[in-house]
């Protein structure tokens, strides 16, 4: 069957990566992909977010499967409108993806569904949030309600902090509409870890956790990004915390979505906090993660293709995923001066050498072919991934790997999987 990725960033590229491997792949298209994703399937410059070009490109191009990479087109309906055409989709609906795509109504089903989260009030009038903040004494979150590229969050130590924060959502609308409404929210204290679930609507499949890190710079320090590296399995996350969060947290949102005639189809993604008092949920994005989904592919060992199709058509179960039990780091490489302004177009060197390794796949982000060369185009511009018997073999071999490539002005965290490694 002819399959089309949509999306650009090292976490398309390991899903093309993935579903070429297939025996039921036929041709694969990538909109608008990277140059990574140029050398596994037809990049087509369609770009993500224009839904009818999509739409119309899958239905002249005999697509019997599209794949959703990025929340943008989820949360515009893209899923709606292919239905509508007699498409085949993976993602949730528009209404479904709303999970990610405003706080209040995901804190509302996690509320319903009675599962573990941050206790929270939403607020439409300045002032009202002002005087809310008196009643979160031990530190406060404050959220922007909509979309905000991942910027919309922030963690307050001190209640100036908050106002500041309120007053840049609420009054500069810094965030346009989506900080029209805010969420304020308990600051939670433990590990992060993002757990991902194959789901139909109704049943699912577990993936093996993972952890991101967030954060530019090395411990934790400097302005966030969309990640700066992940790492599977993540230990914090032990066999008993897993079937916790499997219990009290996936189980019953799913079936609260499909209570509310808003089953839930795609890659569920939560985000866990593991406190002292056991998991609680941060957040939910409809999506695979990025960089998650680039250790979480590698581990994969069972065929994507009939997964993706059977969650996608409401016909769980199928062969449950095998998944490798070797561990997964990926080192993501970034344009200096990103999360902020950074420069593009720069050469990127050694990526041949890179790969020939064993066990090493360098996913691309931001990056084109400017004739026979790879630049940079992105701010995160590659995924360097490994597989090892251990998270240390498997940290070893990535930052080996990505001691081999360079371009001027690259960066890199150097830490990634350390607290794995240090328990
Ligand atoms: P979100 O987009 O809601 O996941 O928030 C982004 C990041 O903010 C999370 O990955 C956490 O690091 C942090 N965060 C969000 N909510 C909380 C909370 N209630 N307590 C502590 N940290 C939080
Ligand atoms: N790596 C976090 C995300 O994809 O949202």
């Amino acid at each position: 069957m002819n399959i089309l990725v949509i999306g650009s960033g090292g976490r398309e590229h390991a899903l093309v990566w993935k579903i070429k491997q297939s025996q039921k792949a036929g041709k694969v298209f990538c909109a608008p992909g990277n140059a990574g994703t140029a050398n596994l399937a037809r990049n087509v410059p369609i770009p993500a977010d224009d839904i009818e070009g999509l739409a119309r490109f899958a239905k002249e191009n005999l697509v019997a499967l599209t794949v959703v990479g990025p929340e943008g087109p989820l949360c515009d309906g893209i899923v709606d409108l292919f239905h509508e055409q007699g498409l085949t989709i993976f993602g949730p609906s528009k209404a479904a993806a709303q999970l990610e795509g405003s706080k209040d109504f995901m804190k509302n089903v996690v509320t319903s569904a009675q599962a573990p989260t941050a206790a929270y009030e939403t607020h439409t009038i300045r002032e009202e949030a002002v005087e809310a903040l008196a009643r979160f004494p031990n530190g406060v979150v404050v959220k922007a309600d909509g979309l905000a590229a991942g910027k919309g969050v922030v963690v307050c130590d001190t209640k100036d902090d908050a106002v500041d924060a309120i007053d840049r959502m609420m009054g500069q609308m810094e965030f346009g509409a989506a900080g029209a409404t805010v969420v304020l929210e308990e600051k939670l204290v433990g590990e992060e870890a993002s757990v991902l679930v194959f789901c139909d609507g109704e049943r699912y499949y577990m993936m093996p956790a993972a952890q991101d890190h967030k954060r530019i710079g090395d411990g934790d320090t400097g302005p966030n990004t969309g990640g700066m590296g992940a790492y599977s399995p993540a230990p914090v996350v032990t066999p008993e915390i897993l079937q916790e969060i499997e219990k009290l947290i996936i189980e019953p949102v799913i079936k609260t979505m499909r209570g509310m005639g808003a089953p839930y189809r795609g890659v569920l993604y939560a985000g866990i906090m593991i406190t002292a008092e056991g998991p609680k949920v941060l957040e939910f994005n409809c999506r695979f993660g990025d960089p998650e989904c680039q250790p979480v592919m590698m581990r994969l060992k069972s065929d994507i293709v009939p997964l993706l199709a059977a969650c996608a058509k409401g016909v769980l179960p199928v062969d449950p995923p095998e998944w490798d039990q070797r561990a997964s780091v990926c080192v993501v490489m970034a344009a200096g001066g990103y999360p902020g302004p950074y420069q593009k177009g720069k050469t990127i060197w050694g990526l041949d050498q890179a790969a020939t390794m064993k066990d090493v796949m360098v996913f691309h982000a931001g990056t084109k072919l400017d004739r026979q060369n790879v630049v940079t185009s992105g701010g995160r511009v590659l995924g360097v991934t490994s597989l090892g018997d251990s998270v240390a073999a498997a940290v070893e071999l990535a930052y080996k790997a990505v001691g081999i490539i360079s371009w001027e002005g690259a960066v890199y965290r150097t830490d990634i999987a350390r607290r794995a490694l240090s328990r």
